[in-house]
């Protein structure tokens, strides 16, 4: 049976997905003691079924320019621990108070808002740790520059500045200009350092790093819309997150800005934008072209 597209696409996210859990699991196994709370709380948000699409997309761009994926795990995992860190202090009551998240009630519902704040914590600096003490084979020069490109794209000059002007925005009427600024930092910011620390682990030239961090621009824009139009249009039985939040919040949002239609427009054309900008890639690209997709597509 020839596979179409869409079987293609869910056999490798599932077989990626797989990959991550058991390498997450290794670094991660439960403990007694002391230790056995925190360690309960990390796993509990770790492991509540996130669609490890940054993981995915940091593997995905190792094998495009040839490289292999044990090479990158422990950057892939690590970027999911610092993906899952911030969705626990995104939900907390003082930030967006969300009390559902991965199909589950939120961390801080669970082990309250203490142990959740050290748990994102935890789940932050032992993604550091992971970077710098498990290197498969990546000299020690090219794991630096990627430890400092993950720490520069989760700091105050990405993924933490786009968290303020986020909660900023909160109430108040917002141009477009400044829309872009919040989801270029809060979520642009780590897929495309997730798709260049990959390319980089990998040992990727620099036209084909220039262009994977274009093809990561812009599906990491891309995500963050189909995020806000998901938040509109889809359910919490499907996304495992409730809906309706950012309208209640009076978040600063494309749909809110543009309207639903225009903001699937510019999500479908920044798509077909960045299959372009890795056109110069063969068939080991095709897992990032069918991502590329399925972000304008994804329905959870
Ligand atoms: C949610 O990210 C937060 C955003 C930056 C939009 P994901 O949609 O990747 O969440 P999980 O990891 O699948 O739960
Ligand atoms: C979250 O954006 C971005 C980060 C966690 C950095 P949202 O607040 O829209 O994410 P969801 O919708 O709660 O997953
Ligand atoms: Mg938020
Ligand atoms: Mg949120
Ligand atoms: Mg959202």
């Amino acid at each position: 049976m020839v596979k179409n597209r869409k079987m293609l696409l869910e056999e490798y996210l599932e077989t990626k997905k797989n990959l991550v859990d058991r390498a997450l699991e290794e670094y991660f196994p439960e403990r007694d003691g002391f230790s056995s709370e925190i360690s309960e709380s990390m796993r509990y948000s770790l492991f509540a079924g996130g669609k490890r699409i940054r993981p995915v997309l940091c593997v995905a761009s190792a094998e495009a320019v040839g490289g292999r994926e044990d090479a990158v795990l422990p950057i892939a995992c690590a970027i999911e621990m610092i993906h899952t860190y911030s969705l626990i202090h995104d939900d907390l009551p003082l930030m967006d108070d969300d009390d559902y998240r991965r199909g589950k009630p939120s961390n801080h519902k669970v082990f309250g808002e203490g142990v959740a704040v050290l748990a994102g914590d935890a789940l932050l600096t032992e993604a550091f740790s992971l970077l710098s003490g498990k290197t498969t084979g990546i000299s020690p020069e090219k794991s630096l520059s990627i430890i400092h490109e993950i720490s520069t794209a989760a700091g105050f000059q990405g993924m933490i500045g786009g968290q303020v002007a986020d909660l900023r925005a909160e109430g108040k009427e917002v141009g477009m200009e400044e829309v872009n600024y919040i989801h270029i930092n809060k979520t642009q910011a780590l897929i495309t350092v997730s798709i260049r620390a990959g390319a980089i682990a990998a040992g990727a030239g620099k036209d084909d790093l220039n262009a994977l961090s274009e093809y990561g621009r812009k599906t990491g824009l891309a995500f963050q819309i189909a995020d806000d139009i998901l938040d509109i249009e889809s359910s919490r039985e499907i996304l495992g997150k409730n809906t309706g939040s950012d309208e209640d919040s009076k978040k600063a949002t494309y749909p809110a800005l543009i309207g639903i239609e225009e903001s699937k427009k510019r999500t479908r054309k920044l798509v077909e934008d960045a299959l372009s900008d890795i056109n110069r890639f063969d068939e080991k690209a095709l897992p990032l072209r069918m991502i590329a997709r399925f972000i304008a597509e994804r329905k959870s």
